[in-house]
């Protein structure tokens, strides 16, 4: 079967690893690049042997792709995905799908109406510890969730965000630690517990000079009746830590070396002798706890295919990619959810109304609401 001719829109950071992978790849070619920065766009395509462009439209018009990878800032993945699909090419546009749910409806739907692949670059489903999460949960192990507690901080000082001024701002980003650092456990977080329902949440600026938030309290009710609570910043120490609960058991996660961990340092699954329900009804101990016996998870064996396998399968009608464009989209309703709970100061139903969050997103890029 002939590879799979792919081009790279965005080089710099993201897209040097994909420019990578798709060369490497025995059922990928690289045809072309596409980078405003024209020294990068012509260095990376020299060493692999593409064709370079400074338009990325250019690139889409005279080149025949299969499919693009996207890997440019979040104000981007909008305009850049709907020309590509336009163009007739499958799309893997980077984290998050994009900045808005009404533009993530837009590129989803064009995506089906064309009948082409829109994966999203949640690279975290492929984890080892987090593929084992997802396993230990759909197996059952502890029975139905109900709560979770889960907490994603590192510190970013305002250096990072100096390097890269379209992290700081609502109209490039879209956000801050949400956008661009947890997006990935929001993702996780929906593909393991289900469909968000009900959100409320506290956002703001606790540190840093730029204007998107860079801690989130939040809570969210799940349509399968269980809860999170959530803590993320990028001002406090490395630490990523969840702890889940079901009828049956819980499951500890935790790690402090570093926020994005594959293999966490702590991984404990604890299983109750009698389910919640019972131990509550029945225990005559008025201060009784769950009996639980722990047991260590090993998770260091765990292979999954890599986003790019999985898109390349996709393409080629053998399968799903990881993260499809609806997931993602579920993904992104959630943290425009909780920037509307946290902006309006109440509690917010999904699916949430997209005009109303166009509008105070522009209130937000405008500097209307101080998270201060
Ligand atoms: N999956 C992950 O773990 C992960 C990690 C880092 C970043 N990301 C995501 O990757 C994307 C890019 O982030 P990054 O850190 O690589 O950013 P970056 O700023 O390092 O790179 C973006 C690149 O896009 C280029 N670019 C900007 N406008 C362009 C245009 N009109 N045409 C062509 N190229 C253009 C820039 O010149 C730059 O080279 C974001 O969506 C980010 O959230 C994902």
């Amino acid at each position: 079967m002939s590879p799979i001719r792919l081009g790279v829109i965005g080089l710099r950071g993201m897209g040097g690893g994909h420019v990578r992978a798709v060369s490497k790849h025995p059922d990928a070619r690289l045809l072309a690049v596409a980078e405003i920065d024209a020294s990068l766009a012509e260095t990376v395509a020299g060493r692999h042997d593409a064709r370079a462009y400074t338009d990325y439209r250019r690139m889409l018009e005279e080149q025949p792709l299969d499919g693009v990878i996207i890997a440019t800032p979040h104000v981007l993945h909008a305009p850049m995905t709907l020309n590509a699909l336009d163009a007739g090419m499958h799309v893997l546009i980077e984290k998050p799908i994009a900045m808005r749910v009404s533009e993530g409806d837009r590129m989803v739907h064009r995506a089906e109406e064309r009948g082409l692949i829109l994966a999203v670059g949640h690279n975290y489903r492929t984890f080892p510890g987090n593929l084992m999460l997802k396993r230990l949960i759909d197996e059952g192990q502890v029975g139905p969730l109900y709560r979770v507690h889960w907490q994603w901080l590192e510190n970013r000082p305002d250096s990072y965000y100096q390097r890269d001024r379209w992290r700081c701002t609502w109209r490039q980003a879209g956000g801050g630690v949400l956008m661009n650092q947890t997006s990935h456990d929001l993702d996780l977080l929906c593909w393991l517990v289900g469909k968000p329902v009900e959100v409320s949440a506290m956002i703001g600026n606790y540190a840093h000079t730029h204007e998107v938030e860079d801690t989130v309290v939040a809570t969210i009710r799940f349509q399968t009746g269980a809860y999170a609570t959530l803590q993320l910043s990028t001002c406090g120490s490395s630490l990523n830590s969840r702890h889940l609960w079901g009828e049956q058991g819980e499951i500890v996660f935790r790690d402090t070396r570093n926020a994005n961990v594959h293999i966490p340092e702590h991984f404990q699954i604890g299983r109750y002798r009698t389910s919640f329900h019972e131990t509550i009804r029945t225990d005559p101990n008025i201060a009784g706890q769950p009996d639980i016996s722990w047991e260590d998870i090993d998770c260091s064996g765990l292979e999954h295919p890599s986003l790019l396998d999985s898109f390349i399968n996709a393409v080629r009608g053998k399968g799903r990619p990881v993260t499809d464009g609806v997931s993602a989209l579920q993904t992104l309703e959630l943290i425009n959810a909780i920037i509307l709970s946290g902006v309006r100061k109440r509690v917010v139903t999904l699916p949430i109304d997209r005009d109303d969050y166009d509008a105070v997103f522009e209130d937000l890029c405008r500097g209307n609401y101080a998270l201060k």
